[in-house]
């Protein structure tokens, strides 16, 4: 059985091990910066080795994990020797598998694989990583390798090849943090009427788990509601007074998203090539 190895005992690679070990994965090695984050992560995974460098671990296991922030990834892997035919794969979504070509010097095989989630506690990435989505980067035989576990995690998994790396994780930027400072700027304008952000967030919640809902269930472009999805425009006018009243810093983002939304509407057909000039128009003025 292959003998998986972390160096880097911080969230995700815990939730990996300890997910990877439920489904009966041989997780043999760990090392971490402090000796007590890998203690942490081998109470949680039985038979798992505690080693004070990353080099014990490369020699420890078949399959290492370097899971540690991304910027001292490639001088871990500048700083082990490496065995050939060893595979060493790290978990950036930003970075390609180009900066571990330190082990590719050694004859390893190197990888990313990408969860395609967000991970704020080691609870709760334990809890999420499941089903989530892997994107890897590798060559046989590692790249199956990489594929089994992905389907270990109940996960579905997209290939990238190189240079696809930066487009794939700025999509993700676009999902996940963007997402949180929509809801920032929404909570903003709730406190301008005197709701504080936590009464928000909860009145906010349910709107925003349908928003997710109807992209799943209906998809896009028919999951779009709203003024521009009608072609409303005295209601856009409305918006776009009161932003220029109450803070005019937000008609930017208001006017640039818009824009972006007059496609999807189009798309989904409730206006016509007319309604979305006006549209443009009108945002475009603000
Ligand atoms: N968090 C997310 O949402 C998320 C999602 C997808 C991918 N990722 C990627 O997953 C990787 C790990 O991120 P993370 O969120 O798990 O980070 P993290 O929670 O900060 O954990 C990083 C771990 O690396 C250890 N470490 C730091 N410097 C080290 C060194 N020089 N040698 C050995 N270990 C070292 C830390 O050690 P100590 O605890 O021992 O001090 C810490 O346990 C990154 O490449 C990140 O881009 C993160």
């Amino acid at each position: 059985m292959t003998r998986i190895g972390f160096i880097g005992a911080g969230t995700v690679g815990t939730a990996l091990a300890v997910r990877l070990f439920q489904k009966g994965c041989s997780i043999a090695a760990i090392s971490s910066r402090s000796l007590s984050s890998a203690q942490r992560l081998a109470n949680l995974v039985s038979g798992c080795q505690v080693y004070s460098t990353a080099q014990e671990v490369a020699n420890g296991a078949d399959l290492i994990f370097i899971t540690t922030p991304d910027d001292v990834i490639a001088k871990i892997a500048s700083e082990v020797r490496w065995r050939s035919g060893q595979g060493v794969v790290h978990c950036s979504g930003a970075h390609s598998v180009d900066i571990l070509e330190a082990a590719r010097q050694f004859g390893a095989n190197v990888g990313s694989f990408h969860p395609l989630q967000t991970f704020a506690t080691v609870n709760q990435a334990i809890e999420n990583l499941p089903g989530s989505t892997f994107a890897l980067e590798a060559e046989e035989p590692l790249l199956s390798q990489l594929k089994e576990l992905a389907s270990l995690l109940n996960g579905r998994w997209v290939e990238l090849k190189p240079g696809e790396k930066v487009l794939y994780h700025t999509a993700a930027v676009f999902v996940s943090n963007y997402l949180v400072t929509l809801v920032k700027l929404a909570l903003d304008l709730w406190q301008a009427f005197g709701v504080p952000a936590k009464e928000a967030t909860q009145a906010l919640l349910p709107l925003l788990r349908g928003t997710v809902n109807n992209i799943e269930n209906i998809g896009l472009p028919n999951c779009l509601t709203g003024p521009i999805s009608r072609g409303d425009l005295g209601t856009i006018r409305r918006h776009l007074a009161t932003l220029e009243a109450q803070d005019s810093s937000l008609l930017t983002v208001y006017r640039d998203l818009g824009l972006e939304t007059i496609p999807i509407a189009l798309a989904k057909g409730k206006i016509d090539e007319n309604k979305a000039k006006e549209l443009k128009t009108l945002l475009k003025e603000a």
